[in-house]
């Protein structure tokens, strides 16, 4: 039986009680991150704590818990889960009270967090890339703010999977911004593109490590707005996150994607991914000497 964490209590998953009352159920109003471990270490655990903060900060949720807090919390967990690879979920919420739109004057925010194991990506995915769908975001304004309320991604993730296709890949005002629960690259003439940070995509901790390895490794890239026919018409077309890594899209709207066979992911995501594999190998001992030196 896997251990999840709720209110300062570790508890085996089938026992926690949540309040029917809590404003996560009844409004979807909370936020959450998800964090990759490998080899039992937390990947990236400051970034995603730093987009935590700004995510509770947004919604005006206080919670008492520092970094160190969460870096000992995080690791008890992925310890009494079995180290190994994992993926954390956690979760606050508002925390619980009369039904009420308005913010209740004294209110202690519900924390939740589990653990669960790492799915690897297939390696038939490596080898042949997913299909992506194009649709409409029809999400809200403020989409750089990790919610819990995920209706509208749900819907749209689900209209991808129903289409036979892995992930939709969203436009507003005839602008590429992201998937459903990914970023999105394209690669034009040897240059990696991604939109540019703002309120219509949620800052992923993969999109911000990716454009540290390309400069890392002179790989030219850009944050710039990319249009519905530039996607079209692009070499390669990545989707990145925390569980899936960097995925290799090879066909979008039914077509193939670029220029290579149908079906085979292009040379600037192998070697990207390979440079990524490397940096996971490596993180966090050989990252953090470099990082001090
Ligand atoms: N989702 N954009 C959206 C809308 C997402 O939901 C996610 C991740 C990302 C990628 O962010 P990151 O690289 O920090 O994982 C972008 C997670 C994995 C989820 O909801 O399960």
């Amino acid at each position: 039986m896997a251990t999840i964490y709720l209110n300062g209590e570790y508890l085996p998953a089938d026992q926690p009680c949540i309040s029917p009352l809590d404003r996560g159920f009844v409004f979807g109003d909370g936020i959450y991150e998800v964090i990759p471990v490998y080899n039992g270490h937390l990947f990236r655990l400051e970034e995603h704590l730093d987009r935590l903060d700004n995510s509770l900060a947004s919604v005006s949720i206080k919670t008492s818990l520092s970094h160190q807090d969460w870096h000992s919390l995080l690791t008890e967990l992925v310890s009494r889960n079995g180290d190994g690879n994992q993926s954390i979920y956690l979760q606050i919420t508002r925390g619980v009270a009369a039904r009420d739109h308005a913010f209740p004057n004294e209110i202690s925010p519900t924390i939740f967090a589990m653990s669960n194991p790492l799915k690897p990506v297939p390696e038939e995915t490596h080898q042949h890339g997913v299909s992506a769908i194009t649709l409409e975001d029809i999400r809200w304004k403020y989409c750089h703010i990790k919610t819990i309320a995920l209706l509208p991604n749900v819907l749209l993730r689900q209209q991808a999977l129903d289409a036979g296709a892995v992930e939709a890949i969203l436009i507003r005002d005839n602008e590429v911004t992201e998937g459903a629960a990914s970023n999105l690259f394209i690669v034009r003439d040897g240059v990696i593109i991604t939109p540019p940070k703002g309120p219509v995509l949620l800052p992923g901790i993969t999109r911000d490590l990716v454009l540290e390895l390309a400069q890392q490794t002179d790989i030219p890239c850009r944050e710039t707005s990319i249009s519905p026919d530039e996607l079209k018409a692009a070499d390669e077309i990545w989707l990145t996150s925390s569980t899936k890594e960097i995925l290799p899209v090879t066909r979008l709207d039914g077509q193939a994607v670029g220029t290579d066979p149908a079906d085979k992911p292009g040379p600037l995501w192998q070697r990207m991914i390979a440079i990524y594999q490397d940096y996971k190998q490596q993180y966090p001992d050989q990252i953090e000497a470099q990082d001090k030196a």
